[in-house]
């Protein structure tokens, strides 16, 4: 079985030591960087934008993986592939013409990712799962970071694995809010590829720790 992945959510760091802990992320057991961007219409928040995402691809050394929250994200892939981005990942709700949406960002060169609100139901994905390489499952609702995971969660996971089983797909499932060690488990049980976790990284006094046990956990 491929290793599970941990994604450290770069919305939790410190952005007056931003490149401190981009450092510390590019030195631990960590996968991925999870970058949350937000535009204030989508959801009820602004995160940060390019110049942000440009000195952060700057610094660092894995994949990055871009959340974009943001209303008619086609305006922006040819920005963000620009930018560096190797998963770009837009919201399910935002797009008008999703199949199109994916295709433009894979022939940026990019891995297309769609993410699920959570009253969003798995099933609306059965005509493009063979086209998605990332399904984002919120496990909370977008647009802050520290809030508490969603149960129902569990359920949606174990729906999208069996979608992705039925036709045949290779699509990896990541799972966005609230993740921590009391969820990890449960979670990659049942399905999960990629955990990404903001909070619990970042408010942890010591991170790469928190890293290294979550990626154990998820692996053992
Ligand atoms: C929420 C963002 C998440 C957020 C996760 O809208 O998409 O990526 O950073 O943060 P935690 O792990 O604190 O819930
Ligand atoms: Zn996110």
């Amino acid at each position: 079985m491929s290793s599970k992945l941990i994604a450290p959510s770069i919305l939790a760091a410190d952005f007056a030591n931003l490149q401190r802990d981009v450092e510390m992320v590019n030195n631990s057991d960590a996968d991925w960087f999870h970058i949350d961007i937000m535009d204030g219409v989508f959801v009820p928040n602004i995160s940060f934008g390019m110049p942000v995402l440009h000195a952060i691809t700057k610094h660092a050394k894995k994949t990055i993986d871009v959340h974009l929250m943001i209303v008619d994200p086609d305006r922006y892939i040819k920005t963000f592939a620009d930018l560096g981005s190797d998963v770009l990942t837009v919201h399910y709700e935002a797009c008008t013409h999703l199949h199109r949406t994916l295709q433009a960002i894979k022939a940026e060169g990019m891995k297309a990712g769609v993410a699920l609100n959570p009253h969003t139901n798995i099933s609306l994905l059965e005509d493009t799962i063979n086209d998605i390489d990332l399904v984002c499952i919120m496990s909370v609702n977008p647009g802050f970071g520290g809030q508490s995971f969603i149960e129902n969660t569990y359920n949606k996971v174990k729906q999208l694995k069996d979608l992705i089983n039925r036709k045949g797909a290779s699509t990896k499932i990541e799972i966005d809010g609230g993740v921590t060690n009391k969820n990890a488990k449960q979670l990659i049980d049942a399905g999960a590829d990629v955990l990404v976790a903001g909070s619990y990284v970042f408010k942890s006094t010591d991170q790469p720790k928190t890293i290294k046990d979550l990626k154990a956990l998820a692996n053992s």
